[in-house]
């Protein structure tokens, strides 16, 4: 048995697979995110091991034979999160996440600074590490003196799973710290961020063991002492494993909260320039990159939220097929946006309203925009010379067969729906920990789940989907110039 344990932004899920992988038993804890001031946002870790305290302890309760014979454990995390530890490993103070924009600042600054791009890969940006501790540097020097350590939230669960600290180069290098194609901590960017390499946790590739589980813990779980705890990986690393993402013309299209549009890489390819994020894979010798566009379902929730009717109601009103684009036109970018255009300052917009536009139009509108958000993406992404391709389509959005048509013809690439089941991060987590404590190779593990069905590009439709993302990436320079 292996334990995989998803430290999500809203919740931790804890996954308990056989042998083989497959799914036996999981436990869910819900947590929040506090924001005591506008652009801020903080988890104190003690949430996470609350959570993971109860979901184990469900766990024991109705599967603790399975639970006993464990001897893998893998933790994905919410990227970016900086967690400030004491010289005794205490926390001082809450975790400071990924979508937190206080530092935005500083990572302007950081990202202006020669070399910082070429090292690290990609644009420092706002929701990065690096910038955090540099705006704690300016606004705590009293709590930045006394920084012992940083660790990501996944890497946090790993000191509290061992009381070692050790961190997987997929997580790493989303703190702007890492030399992501040499995979090592780089001084000189520890130096352009104001921290010592001492306070970098040591690195594991993410299917690596890299510590033993703490005998309390053991004896709380009724595990065995010498159950392993590996590298684990940054959430979309980790998904990207529960879904057989690993190398070249690998990927998935997720439709969650956010979007994201990822692809395995064979080599190290970054261009920063192109707001593509180049990260190194939870296995080694491998990279991915992705694109990130910050509201995919979160603008149909918007819309649903100034509607009043339920998302599944908007998308149910277009059937399940297009039959054209829409001549009204959305811009997701509620929240700004990461790639292609890195521009925090940036918020959405409709185009076209006219009397007739209706509830449906402004839904198909949504949609379309997300779609056409996320063929930024793939240009983006083809800039750095990856093909894409073998793309799954994953995540709550996919469950609108109307959606992913729109996808697929607009990025003229079919998508796989994989059949009901467990892909998630949660299973990339515990599928490291298999590698890790000897379960079969990369290649034998980290396999595609089954497809159930193929969603293609409508051929009929692709070039008035072009047409109509030619204008949509005319009105991005267009909204940018009357803020
Ligand atoms: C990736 C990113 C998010 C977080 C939270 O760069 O910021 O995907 O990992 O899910």
């Amino acid at each position: 048995m292996y334990l995989g344990l998803d430290l999500g932004t809203s919740g931790l899920r804890a996954l308990l697979v056989d042998g083989e992988g497959l799914p036996v038993a999981s436990e869910a804890e819900a947590y929040d995110a506090r924001h005591p001031h506008p652009g801020w946002s903080e988890q104190d870790p003690s949430q996470w091991t609350a959570a993971l305290d109860k979901a184990l302890a469900r766990l024991k309760a109705s599967h603790g034979t399975a639970l006993s014979a464990v001897k893998g454990i893998g933790v994905s995390g919410h990227m970016h999160g900086a967690t400030l530890l004491d010289a005794d490993g205490a926390v001082l103070r809450p975790c400071i996440l990924w979508n937190d924009t206080r530092s935005a600042e500083e990572a302007a600054q950081l990202d202006a600074t020669t070399d910082v791009r070429a090292l690290s890969g990609n644009i420092v940006f706002p929701g990065f590490t690096a910038p955090k501790l540099r705006w704690v540097q300016k606004h705590e020097p009293h709590l930045f003196e006394k920084v012992a350590k940083v660790l990501l939230p996944a890497a946090y669960l790993n000191f509290h799973l061992t009381g070692e600290y050790f961190a997987d180069m997929s997580d790493s290098a989303g703190t702007s710290w890492l030399d992501t194609g040499k995979r090592d901590w780089s001084p000189a960017l520890l130096n352009a961020g104001a921290m010592r390499p001492d306070q970098m946790p040591r690195l594991v590739e993410g299917c690596e063991a890299g510590a033993t589980l703490r005998p309390a813990l053991a004896d709380a779980w009724g595990m065995s002492s010498d159950v392993i705890v590996v590298g684990g990986a940054g959430d979309n690393a980790a998904a990207a494993c529960g879904v057989g993402a690993m190398s070249e013309g690998q990927g998935f299209v997720s439709l969650g909260t956010s979007g994201v549009l990822l692809t395995g890489r064979d080599g190290y390819a970054p261009l920063p320039a192109s707001a593509v994020h180049t990260f190194c894979h939870a296995v080694p010798d491998q990279w991915y990159q992705m694109g990130v566009i910050l509201a995919a379902t979160d603008s149909l929730n918007w819309l649903s939220r100034i509607t009043g009717a339920k998302p599944a109601e908007l998308s149910m009103a277009l059937g399940d097929h297009i039959n054209g684009p829409e001549t009204v036109r959305f811009l997701p970018y509620l929240s700004g946006e990461r790639t292609p255009h890195n521009d925090s300052e940036i918020r959405g917009a409709f185009l076209n309203l006219g009397v007739e536009s209706d509830r449906k139009a402004m839904t198909q509108a949504v949609m379309e925009g997300v779609a056409f958000a996320l063929r930024d993406c793939a240009d983006a992404i083809g800039q750095t010379g990856a093909q894409l391709g073998g793309l799954l389509a994953i995540g709550g959005g996919s469950a609108s067969r109307f959606w992913l048509e729109t996808i697929a013809t607009v990025l003229n690439l079919p998508l796989d729906l994989p059949k009901d089941g467990d892909f998630g991060a949660a299973l990339g987590a515990a599928r490291l920990a298999m590698v890790g404590a000897g379960a079969g190779s990369v290649q034998d593990v980290m396999t595609r789940p089954a497809v159930d069905r193929t969603i293609e590009p409508r051929t009929d439709l692709t070039s008035a989907y072009a047409d109509a993302y030619g204008a949509f990436r005319a009105s991005y320079p267009a909204l940018k110039s009357l803020q």
